[in-house]
């Protein structure tokens, strides 16, 4: 199989690495694809925001398949136009994005089928929004509608504080995606996210994992794209797993193939594990990143014939396999990160990793001759193989020192929740 991915990020790399070994892939594309995926496949300078770009470069180099990685990428719609151009394409039709897309239309999705979630409201102007929120005092949530780049979303501990964000959103602070706003109800809990793939009617779960938002340690700081991960996450218990699969997973994928727009991709949930059951927090209708490249180290399976057999409607009867172990990964960022950071420092070290159960995973990277510079804000994720989630963690922190890169940071408490009801088990 002739395979184009379509992305530059950690994921995208983790995706392409792990395609890489499949003994079904004849050719690897990575469209545009950063200072690593170079080494397991081949960049190529396309504008991948240029659907017929995309759709032509398919068509010159007899593409069978594409695997596109990026929220923007699903929701404007590239998978439907790379299938309509006769190309198997792994993306969720646009139809089916606006489960990422658009809160709104989820949430209406949530009261059809009966999904736990929190309550909500919807409101196109501020002075509606402004009198709920009095009505409904702090703590709470707003949430731009459409796609904010993570940005969208506040947890507002002071009424003030609510009312602010409101403001900031029918102000324009995020275009056309706060135009309209989701006021919801705090949930209170941990966080836990799970993959699974949908083919329209089956689904293959995939996996649990566990994603650092905060930039800085101890969950402080501004919200990231995410800092670090580890899977699984046992916070999700088996009970609770099923319980997520038959109250949340299993009726979307129902609601979403009676409303005539199946959903065929990866779906990725985010939960609160509230003490009332697992609630919805959020969907995504692609891989996580970092949470990916946890995914794929840990994956015993071919990943390539799973995602094509998600993306053709043959998911029936596939099983996947898991590696019995922790995956960890640490994110390196450019300082300044999430806010304004400089670009093009150089990095140096990587040829000093000498784990075999590590592999570092490329972000925001170029290639300048010899030289590996940063080109973003998430840079490299290092990311660790272990029997117990603490010597996954020491594999990825030991590697993340021999890396010599002064213009970085990183967490050091990637793990924490978990490793802690671990050690206070084990006390
Ligand atoms: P979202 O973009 O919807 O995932 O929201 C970003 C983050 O805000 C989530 O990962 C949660 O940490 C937090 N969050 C969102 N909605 C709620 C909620 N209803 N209650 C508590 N925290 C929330
Ligand atoms: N790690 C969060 C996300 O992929 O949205």
């Amino acid at each position: 199989m002739r395979v184009l991915v379509i992305g530059s990020g950690g994921r995208e790399h983790a995706l392409a690495w792990k395609i890489a070994q499949s003994p079904q892939l004849t050719k690897l594309f990575i469209a545009p694809g950063n200072g690593g995926s170079g080494e397991i496949a081949e960049n190529v300078a396309i504008d991948i925001t240029d659907h017929q770009a995309v759709t032509d470069f398919c068509k010159l180099m007899a593409i069978d398949f594409v695997v596109v990685g990026p929220d923007a990428q699903v929701v404007a719609g590239l998978g439907d136009d790379v299938r309509a151009a006769g190309i198997a394409c792994f993306c969720p039709s646009k139809a089916a994005g606006q489960l990422e897309g658009s809160k709104g239309f989820t949430k209406t999705l949530c009261d059809e089928m009966d999904i736990p979630t929190a309550a909500y409201a919807r409101f196109d102007n501020a002075a509606a929004a402004l009198a709920y929120l009095d009505a409904q005092g702090a703590p709470i949530v707003i949430k731009a509608d459409g796609l904010a780049a993570g940005k969208g979303v506040t947890v507002a501990t002071t009424l003030n504080e609510a009312k602010a964000a409101v403001s900031d959103c029918f102000a324009g602070a995020f275009g056309d995606s706060g135009a309209e706003v989701v006021i919801e109800e705090f949930m209170e809990g941990e966080e836990v996210s799970l993959f699974v793939l949908c083919d329209g009617t089956d689904i293959l779960p995939l996996t649990t994992a566990q994603d650092h938002k905060r930039a800085f340690d101890g969950d402080t700081g501004p919200n990231t794209g995410g800092m670090g991960a580890y899977s699984p996450a046992p916070v999700m218990s088996e009970a609770v797993y099923q319980e997520t699969l038959t109250r949340i997973i299993e009726p979307t994928v129902r609601g979403m193939a009676a409303r005539g727009t199946p959903y065929q991709g990866v779906l990725y949930a985010g939960l609160m594990l509230t003490k009332n059951g697992p609630k919805l927090v959020e969907y995504n209708a692609r891989f996580g990143d970092p949470e990916t490249q946890v995914l794929v180290m840990r994956m015993e399976s071919d990943l390539l014939p799973l995602l094509h057999a998600t993306a053709t409607g043959d998911l029936k009867g596939k099983t996947v396999a898991w590696k019995d172990q922790y995956a960890l990964t640490v994110i390196l960022a450019t300082q300044g990160y999430p806010g304004a950071y400089g670009k093009g420092s150089d990095i140096a070290g990587l040829e000093n990793l000498d784990d075999a159960n590590l592999h570092v995973f490329h972000a925001g990277t170029l290639r300048e001759g010899r030289r590996l510079v940063a080109s973003g804000g998430r840079v490299l994720n290092v990311t660790a193989l272990g029997n117990t989630l603490e010597d996954a963690k020491d594999r990825a922190y030991r590697s993340v020192d021999k890396i010599v890169w002064p213009e970085g940071f990183c967490r050091r408490d990637i793990g924490w929740r978990e490793l802690a009801r671990q050690n206070a088990r084990s006390s």
